[in-house]
């Protein structure tokens, strides 16, 4: 019998939505120790909350969400707000006795990210932090690739994640594009995560960044939009036995013609690897023999956690937020094995600290070193 757990989502929004969906169809995993419930939601917006009446079993919708945190049933919280409340409803949520999956960027901004550790690890409550892409089965593959040693000397890095949901000058203005509730770090925060999580899974944590940041449209209908909307961050990292490597970590809210276009790539002189949303099935890896070569294979449906779905299918978005929340919850059973775990709160921290440094960097035009705490 596998084991009940009730789950209450703190922001009804774009992503709280997807929780309801992944939950919903549970029963296609076939190798999950626990069966999820999403048993109550929590949102100031009460269109927001409609919508889930059409969700079997969400029986609580209240516009307070201490409502949830009172409630002794509910075992765990996700949390999908604004950047700005992070810190307030992760404590909150936390002081409650719950455990949580966070959304990224894991507060506000360093300071915000390194208090939120700190009640982590004082709650002693399971806590991590989303990032779905790299439960793509051909992300899975570069990372067990990389792992491998069997790259020779990496010489390249390259992750990113590009949109070009900031194109349209028409489109509103929404906390996403405002610094004071996206954070300073404006795409640092909205995509950076999503970049790190394998590098930074990897032990590839860079040592110093130079940044080159942009700003989208200052104004849009409904308000003045102050945030950096594309990110190169150049940096460089230590690898063992390819000593200093540049990595190039790309996050982008204007990048013509990318809708959603999550990526990797690693390449090294006796091997390589590379993953790309845009196709969703397809792994590339490179080999140097008596001629060098790029090989493609379609992988399909091999999710780490499997699946009633057909091995010769493609995976997409729901899927991969599905194979994240079995690997929450499988880390938080004590069972998640060989499977790849979330982003850890030290991790998030870190990714902070890239972020900062990238912001001096941009500010004083000149490569920022970062301590590794
Ligand atoms: N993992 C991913 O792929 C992914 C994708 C998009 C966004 N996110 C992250 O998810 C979080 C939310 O983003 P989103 O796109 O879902 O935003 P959204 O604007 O679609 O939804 C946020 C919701 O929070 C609600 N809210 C605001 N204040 C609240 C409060 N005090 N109590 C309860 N509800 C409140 C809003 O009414 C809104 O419905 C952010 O941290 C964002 O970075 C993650």
């Amino acid at each position: 019998m596998t084991k009940k757990i009730n789950v209450g989502v703190i922001g009804g929004g774009l992503m709280g939505r997807e929780v309801a969906s992944a939950f919903g169809r549970w029963f296609a995993l076939k190798d999950s120790s626990v069966n999820p419930a999403l048993v109550g939601v929590a949102d100031l917006n009460a269109d927001a909350l409609d919508w889930f009446k059409s969700v079997p079993g969400c029986t609580t919708l209240t516009q307070d969400y201490r409502e949830l945190l009172e409630n002794s049933e509910i075992d765990v919280v996700y949390v999908a707000v604004p950047h700005n409340l992070h810190e307030k409803i992760y404590t909150d949520v936390l002081d409650s006795g719950k455990d949580l999956l966070a959304e990224k960027p894991f507060g506000i901004d360093l300071g915000s990210a390194e208090r939120i550790l700190r009640k982590t690890t004082d709650s002693g409550r399971f806590v991590r932090c989303s990032s779905e892409f790299p439960y793509f089965p051909g992300a899975l593959r570069v990372y067990k690739a990389a792992s491998s040693g069997e790259f020779g000397r990496i010489l390249e890095v390259r992750s990113g994640f590009h949109h070009s949901s900031d194109l349209d000058p028409n489109k509103p203005a929404n906390w996403k594009r405002q610094s004071a509730t996206c954070g300073e770090i404006g795409v640092l925060g909205d995509l950076g995560m999503h970049v790190c999580h394998v590098p930074f899974r990897l032990g590839w944590k860079p040592n110093s960044v130079y940044a080159q940041l942009q700003k989208g449209y200052s104004e849009r209908p409904g308000g003045i939009c102050d945030t950096w909307d594309n990110a190169m961050l150049h940096t460089w990292v230590k690898i063992e036995g390819s000593g200093d490597v540049p990595m190039r970590l790309e996050m982008k809210r204007l990048a013509p013609g990318e809708t959603d276009t999550w990526f990797i790539e690693v390449i090294g002189t006796e091997g390589g690897a590379k993953f790309s949303t845009k196709n969703p099935r397809t792994f590339w890896t490179f080999s140097r023999e008596s001629e060098q070569k790029w090989s493609r294979i379609d992988i399909g449906f091999d999710t780490s956690f499997k699946t009633i779905t057909g091995g010769i299918f493609e995976p997409g978005f729901p899927d991969v937020l599905m194979q994240m929340w079995a690997a929450f919850f499988a880390e938080r059973e004590g069972v998640l094995g060989e499977h790849f775990g979330c982003v850890t709160p030290n991790e998030a921290v870190f990714s902070h600290q890239l972020f900062s440094a990238a912001i001096e960097s941009q500010k004083s035009n000149q490569s920022i070193s970062i301590n590794h705490k």
